[in-house]
């Protein structure tokens, strides 16, 4: 067995774990990134798109967007599609802030880079990790790598392993709170080789369900459409993904989403969930491993950053002056902004979706709320301020 001492110990090579490396790194604080799958697994998984205005300045300011200011599309608005019409949400004109569209397998590729670069201690492909002494000061993370068992001794441990990890799962039941609720669907997303033709993101409230349009790139569209929460993706061949996106998207003045090669799909389940406190002994989760958002609103992986934005904060006023205060604060600093996050998240599900459970009542409630959103400019500017970011401070 061999045994290694770091600082802080982080589970989980995703956006949230990789970015805590790389602050506290800049903040002269060691840590070992313990990461369950491939590097190459790490730097292909398909997920968020859409980047606030704070993630975008996080990634800036502490010098990993390089890549980004290249290949990041900016974003000044969105649109709403109802009745095959659509409205514009202006972020700049509301808020003066915009979004950037730039894949979460960029982000976590340059972090890789970058936290290698730096001679980062990033172990991929590790096998049974299990966390002891949790509650002492001195917790260690035990690892299998290769049939090697290395034991792993830290000030603390960062739980940056999603929400089907492991850290989450190390504290007892009865330190935590969990708050959730599940939604009657899905969501069948595709990634596919067509130019966009819209230079936006489209969201539309259809009654066959709602529909997504986004990209990645000037080559690559990105789509969703809500389906069933035990959708057997074998049952929608190409043809018929591409045949429910044209009837679902369509706009009256006869725009239809380009169609190309899909390249990949897979259906994502929704889920609003959120664990307190975040934190146990010498245990601080971020992240999923903490909270799920419902990927209507765009905040995940923002809201990932954000957490280790705080987290970063908090351990390097403990290394700089043993001030705890902000460790001590760190679950309630983060859940004021969770909550928020979940609140608008819940809110463009509930505003967007078609809910077959729903009454009569809830659907004329469900139309009166999208014209009013998409007529109101004060309503227009609620979603617009939510949607660029809430300030980090
Ligand atoms: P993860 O990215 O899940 O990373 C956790 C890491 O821990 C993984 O690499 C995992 O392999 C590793 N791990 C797990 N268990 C262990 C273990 N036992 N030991 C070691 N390592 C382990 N968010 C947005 O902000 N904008 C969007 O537009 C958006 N769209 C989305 C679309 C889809 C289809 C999906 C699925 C999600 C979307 N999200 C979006 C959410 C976003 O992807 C997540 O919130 C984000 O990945 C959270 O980052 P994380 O680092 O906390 O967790
Ligand atoms: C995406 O491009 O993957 C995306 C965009 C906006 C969302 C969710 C996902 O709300």
């Amino acid at each position: 067995m061999a045994r290694f001492e770091t600082q802080v110990g982080i589970i989980g090579a995703g956006p949230a774990g990789l970015m805590l490396s790389h602050l506290l790194h800049l903040n002269g604080i060691g840590s070992i990134v313990l990461e369950a799958r491939s590097r190459a697994h790490c730097e292909e998984r398909v997920r968020a798109g859409v980047l606030e205005h704070t993630s975008v300045e996080m990634l800036r300011e502490t010098g990993v967007a390089v890549r980004l200011d290249r290949l990041g599309l900016r974003h000044e608005g969105i649109e709403l599609g109802l009745d095959g019409v659509r409205h514009r949400i202006p972020f700049v004109e509301l808020t003066g802030k915009h979004v950037t569209v730039y894949g979460q397998q960029e982000v976590v590729k340059d972090l890789i880079a970058r936290r290698l670069a730096d001679a980062g201690d990033l172990r991929f492909e590790c096998g049974d990790v299990s966390l002891h002494e949790i509650e002492g000061d001195k917790p260690w993370i035990r690892v299998e790598k290769g049939g090697v068992v290395d034991q792993i001794f830290c000030d603390y441990v960062a739980g940056c392993d999603g929400f089907h990890g492991i850290s989450r799962t190390s504290i007892p039941e009865g330190a935590l709170t969990i708050y959730e609720c599940a939604y009657p669907f899905a969501w069948l997303g595709i990634l596919a080789e067509a130019a966009p033709s819209r230079d936006e993101l489209l969201y539309v409230h259809h009654a066959r369900g709602f529909a997504l349009y986004s990209m990645r790139s000037p080559l690559i569209t990105r789509l969703y459409l809500q389906c069933r929460p035990d959708e057997d993706i074998a049952s929608w061949s190409d043809d018929r993904i591409w045949s429910e996106l044209q009837i679902r998207l369509a706009c009256s003045d006869g725009w239809h989403p380009a169609e190309g090669k899909i390249v990949q799909k897979g259906v994502t389940g929704m889920r609003s969930f959120v664990v307190e406190p975040l934190q146990y002994g010498r245990l601080y989760l971020a992240g999923d491993a903490a909270h799920i958002v419902p990927p209507t609103g765009a905040k995940g992986m923002n809201l990932a950053f954000a957490d280790v934005y705080y987290l970063a904060r908090a351990l390097d006023a403990w290394y700089r002056s043993t001030d705890g205060a902000l460790l001590q604060a760190y679950s309630q600093t983060c859940l004021r902004r969770i909550w928020k996050a979940q609140r608008f998240s819940a809110w463009m599900t509930s505003l967007l979706h078609n809910f077959e459970c729903g009454s009569a009542f809830d659907r004329r409630r469900q139309r009166a709320e999208l014209e009013y959103v998409t007529s109101s400019r004060a309503a227009s500017t609620c979603l617009a301020e939510n949607y660029v970011g809430l300030p980090l401070n």
